[in-house]
């Protein structure tokens, strides 16, 4: 397995990824609009040449706001999502940021676990943030800063 920061060339396949893992996926269109962000870091996974798995980060001031981690259902439960998200913080703490922050279904366990494994902690919640099905979304942060 292995992780490259993705270009243009990676779009197609990231919208691929979300049309087999999410409800609600995102288009070809939404994932570009979010690459093309200035403040944007987009990683993707894969096995050979397959792409197997992405996430994104949006940098707001010192702030690292993370979202649409997906890995492909073949390859889940082989550490290919928290190797992503371990390479991400990794770009947050060279970027120097605060905290890195997302958004998560509360009844998504394998991604909280996942979240919590790698020291993020609820700090709040959203009261029926999610709809179809209508849902709180957790939200979990990890501090990269000792806070004064
Ligand atoms: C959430 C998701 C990205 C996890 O990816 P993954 O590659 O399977 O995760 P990993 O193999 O890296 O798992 C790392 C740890 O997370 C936890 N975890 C992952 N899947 C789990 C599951 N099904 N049940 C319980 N814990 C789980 C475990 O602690 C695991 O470590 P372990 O395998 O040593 O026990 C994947 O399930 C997915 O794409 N789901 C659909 C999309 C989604 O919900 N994305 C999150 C949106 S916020």
């Amino acid at each position: 397995m292995m992780i490259k920061e993705m270009t243009a060339e990676h779009i197609k396949a990231a919208a691929e990824i979300e049309k087999l893992c999410f409800v609600h996926p995102w288009s070809e269109q939404s994932v570009k609009d979010e690459m093309d962000k200035e403040n944007s870091i987009f990683l993707m996974a894969f096995d050979g040449e397959t792409p197997i798995g992405y996430v994104g980060l949006s940098v707001v001031f010192d702030e690292g706001y993370m979202g649409n981690l997906a890995v492909l259902e073949a390859y889940r439960r082989k550490g290919v999502g928290k190797a992503l998200m371990q390479e991400l913080l990794n770009e947050c703490v060279k970027l120097d940021l605060a905290f890195a922050t997302l958004e998560v279904r509360a009844s998504n366990t394998p991604a909280v676990k996942l979240y919590e494994s790698l020291g993020f902690t609820e700090v709040g919640r959203r009261k029926n943030y999610y709809k179809e099905p209508l849902e709180d979304a957790l939200l979990l942060t990890k501090f990269l800063k000792e806070i004064n």
